[in-house]
């Protein structure tokens, strides 16, 4: 019987299967209830120990030996088959890997051009107490200019409200750092307006604060004369008017001719072709007196910028709105813009 089966295994390891009904003839020879394989352990049961002792081994690999050719057919008809066929050749399908949101593109741009002139980046808190975002910033209680920000208060607790401007941040740096400062620091900021294509309730601002010796309102204009050429180019066309903010005297605002060459131009810049731009001036003595400043040693300025603006006018959008939504369809259109 041994000779038999080691016969069989040579057998089954010649066989070659290739199509289904090979594998099927195969089954039904050696597998099958009635097949080869299990027959002879029929057979098996009426032998003698001694001989169940040398044919045992043989008989079990002779059952693996025909499992495993009509294992190995499967295998190979499942790979073979169209539909499963792996073709590791062909490139594969397109997946977009997504872009930076159009507010975080300028706002890294704007960030870049400070620091390069050694300006660090600093972050406070959105939700702020009244100290931080207006008492320190020479903007008592009852102050008329709290009225240019319509604020959120946080409950009914009148000092903890959602920051109205960056410029909070100002007096967060100077509490603990001790001059020279020099910072930007963008982040969220809340106000109380109707939402419509030039307003919203929350927007992006960029702070910058300056601090040294016998600092002037000529640095200041140099460093945004510098700003502006770099973002815009060098041939943009500047202008500063007199203004008032409570931190800072003198205060300018600072506006760039854009043109009108677009009508998103005309709808963003009210059809003058004009557009402020930000909000700066010298800080004032009373707000470095709050920070323990010494004002007779140091002086410095500071400047508030909108990012949606600058947004709007890089990327000629002309509703405000557009930018929170995250409709997809908008910020494709960005994929490739600096
Ligand atoms: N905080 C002002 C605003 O939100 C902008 C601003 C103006 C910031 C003048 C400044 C500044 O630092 O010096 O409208």
């Amino acid at each position: 019987m041994e000779d038999k089966i080691h016969k069989y295994i040579d057998d089954i390891n010649n066989i070659i299967i290739s199509n289904n009904e090979e594998a099927a003839d195969f089954y039904k020879k050696y597998l099958s209830k009635k097949g080869l394989v299990n027959q002879l352990f029929q057979d098996f049961k009426n032998l003698t120990i001694e001989k169940k002792k040398e044919c045992g081994p043989v008989l079990n690999k002779l059952k693996k030996t025909a499992i495993e050719k009509a294992n190995i057919f499967k295998n190979k008809k499942s790979i073979s088959t169209e539909e499963d066929a792996i073709d590791f050749t062909l490139p594969s399908g397109y997946s977009s890997p997504g872009s930076a949101h159009p507010l975080s593109k300028v706002q890294s741009r704007i960030i870049n051009i400070f620091e390069r002139v050694g300006f660090n980046l600093s972050s406070g808190p959105e939700i702020e107490d009244d100290w931080h975002n207006f008492s320190a910033l020479n903007m008592p209680k009852h102050h008329p200019a709290r009225d240019m920000q319509d604020t959120f208060f946080i409950s009914i607790d009148p000092d903890t409200l959602l920051r109205t401007h960056t410029s909070s941040v100002q007096i967060r740096y100077m509490e603990t750092a001790p001059p020279p400062i020099r910072i930007i620091s963008p982040g969220r900021v809340y106000r109380k307006e109707d939402i419509s294509a030039r307003a919203h309730c929350l927007f992006h601002q960029i702070e910058g604060l300056y601090i040294d010796k016998g600092v002037a309102f000529s640095d200041l204009k140099t460093m945004v004369i510098y700003f502006l050429k770099s973002l815009f180019g060098d041939s943009v066309q500047t202008r500063f008017r007199p203004s008032f903010f409570p931190f800072t005297e003198p205060s300018a605002e600072v506006d760039i001719y854009w043109g009108l060459k677009t009508e998103a131009d005309y709808r963003i810049t009210k059809g003058t072709g004009w557009l402020e731009i930000m909000g700066c001036g010298m800080i004032d003595p009373n707000v470095l007196k709050n920070v323990n400043i010494d004002h007779k040693e140091y002086s410095g300025f500071a400047f508030g910028l909108g990012i949606e603006r600058i947004a709007m006018l890089l990327y000629q959008v002309d509703d405000l709105r557009l930018f929170f939504e995250n409709d997809i369809r908008f910020l494709k259109q960005f994929q490739g813009a600096k």
